[in-house]
């Protein structure tokens, strides 16, 4: 299998009116005001069909135009945001199969208040280009995959540039999610930590960054001693990969740190059921958002330093796997002692949390398919996020909005760090039976020092069990469009405080 794969493109021009080629258009229709003429019908027919104009819902209008016409819900006029509009172009994407160009006025933003033409083309491009993705690559039969490859944005001529800019950052962006999904979705037997850190030189290279590939060598030079011992149970080498953005007169320096599992299978604290183990492929999702969100970093004139690490191995039993009871001395002294195997992530994060803090960054974020308690606090829908600077969990949360990738905070407890308190080492690799989300965070906290660090919790979200909206059935990519806003906002956020 050929990674990365190459996806079918899409071509999208921002026009005035609707082109004569194109075979759909799409037209908003809020709960409210008026009903566009284009559709022929009015608010009392639409409703006879079922169709109020809520938020992602759609209604193909029968028409003798050679165009087949789409009402598009877009909810409360006034409260029309990017993500409503992400959550339309999803709809509108998915509401007629089989069609090569479709047309839609979805980005006029003369049609909402508080939206403009930059963040609607973006958010426009981003639903149509999430909601037609597919996992092909390992199909020989490919046939009801989405044929969409031309789409006309119409806007006001005031609204052009503008417009012509979001769609830009929508592709690049949406790209980049794909690539996420791609490498989540890949089976493990295809996406070893050797070839995940192969394609990152690759992806990462081609994207304007310097890339640096550990192996084992390396990782046992520089003492990283939680990735080597999660590594010992497998036939298959640990990488660590340093992806580096550095743009001229860089206004801060942000580390993002991924959890690169590329399976896991619990160790010999072995996952009990089936279909737990089948997820665990998308282990590495959090290593995955980061490699994605880095290579867009040129592309989109992001003004902050950035530096991507993902801690890449799978977890795996066997003869010689790391065992409860073991204890691991890390780069910087400190000691954890192993009470569950299948608590690798924190284990394999804190080597790279120790490499970020010794570098003094403005901030580190890292992001993890961390913990099955923080999907049981949260459900499949929403990230946890934790941190030791609320200016940076703010941050975090901004993004989350901006994005429509959901976050809620959870809080670092610090009396509960008892828990992990050992008595042979200085921590213990897993708390009690309550609060597993804290505790993972808890462990993490003590490895960045006083640098300011958020952590993402992404075991809830980082796959869907089915197409919805934006959202397609599989990995998610959870985590990618949200790095990408916070550290192409990092600057400006932090100069006007
Ligand atoms: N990768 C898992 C967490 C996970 C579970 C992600 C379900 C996605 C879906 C992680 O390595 C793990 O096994 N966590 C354990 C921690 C426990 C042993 C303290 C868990 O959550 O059960
Ligand atoms: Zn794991
Ligand atoms: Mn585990």
């Amino acid at each position: 299998m050929h990674l990365p794969i190459e996806h079918p493109e899409l071509t999208v021009r921002v026009v005035r009116n609707a082109p004569a080629d194109a075979q759909v258009v799409g037209v908003p229709v809020a709960t409210d005001g008026g009903v566009p003429r284009v559709l022929g019908l009015n608010r009392k027919a639409l409703a006879q069909h079922g169709f109020t104009g809520a938020r992602g819902t759609t209604l193909v209008v029968p028409s003798s135009a050679k165009a087949t016409v789409v009402a598009v819900g877009v909810g409360d006029a006034a409260t029309v945001t990017p993500a409503v509009l992400r959550d339309a172009a999803a709809a509108l994407a998915r509401a007629v199969p089989g069609w090569s160009h479709v047309a839609t006025s979805l980005a006029d933003v003369s049609a909402y208040t508080g939206v403009d033409a930059h963040e609607a083309a973006q958010a426009v491009v981003e639903g149509v280009r999430l909601a037609t993705y597919r996992f092909l690559a390992l199909k020989a039969e490919t046939s009801g995959a989405p044929a969409i490859d031309m789409l006309s944005l119409m806007v006001p001529a005031t609204a052009t540039a503008a417009a012509t800019a979001g769609v830009e950052r929508g592709r690049v962006v949406a790209d980049a999610v794909r690539l996420a999904r791609d490498l989540a979705n890949t089976p493990p037997v295809h996406l070893t930590a050797t070839r995940m850190a192969e394609v990152a030189l690759q992806v990462g290279t081609a994207a304007g960054l310097d890339v640096e590939v550990w192996d084992e060598h390396d990782l046992a030079e520089q003492r990283c001693n939680g990735l080597l011992n999660v590594n010992r149970g497998s036939v298959e080498p640990p990488r660590l990969v340093t992806l580096r953005y550095r743009p001229r007169h860089a206004r801060g320096h942000v580390v993002l740190v991924g959890k690169g599992v590329m399976y896991d299978s619990g160790g010999i604290s072995l996952k009990p059921s089936d279909p737990m183990h089948a997820m665990m492929k998308m282990d590495m999702s959090g290593a995955a958002a980061v490699l994605a969100a880095v290579t867009t970093l040129k592309a989109l004139g992001c003004r902050s330093a950035v530096t991507g690490y993902l801690v890449c191995t799978d977890n795996m039993p066997s003869g010689s796997a790391y065992k409860l009871g073991d204890v691991i001395t890390y780069r910087n002294g400190r000691t954890a002692e192993i009470h569950n195997t299948d608590a690798e992530g924190r284990l394999i994060l804190a080597d790279a949390l120790i490499l970020a803090e010794e570098s003094k960054p403005d901030a580190i974020i890292d992001i993890a398919t961390l913990t099955g308690a923080c999907m049981a606090a949260l459900g499949p829908k929403m990230a946890g996020v934790l941190g030791n600077d609320q200016g940076l969990v703010d941050r975090v949360l901004g993004a989350s909005q901006r994005t429509d990738e959901l976050v809620w905070q959870l809080p670092l407890h610090r009396p509960y760090r008892k828990m992990l308190d050992s008595q042979v080492a200085d921590l213990r690799n897993i708390g009690g039976p309550y609060a597993g989300a804290i505790t993972a965070a808890l462990f993490l906290a003590e490895f960045v020092g006083d640098v300011p660090w958020a952590h993402l919790d992404i075991a809830g979200p980082m796959s869907s069990d089915s197409d919805d909206g934006w959202l397609t059935k599989g990995a998610t990519a959870f985590g990618t469009r949200l790095l990408i806003d916070v550290v192409t906002h990092f600057e400006a956020r932090r100069s006007a405080r």
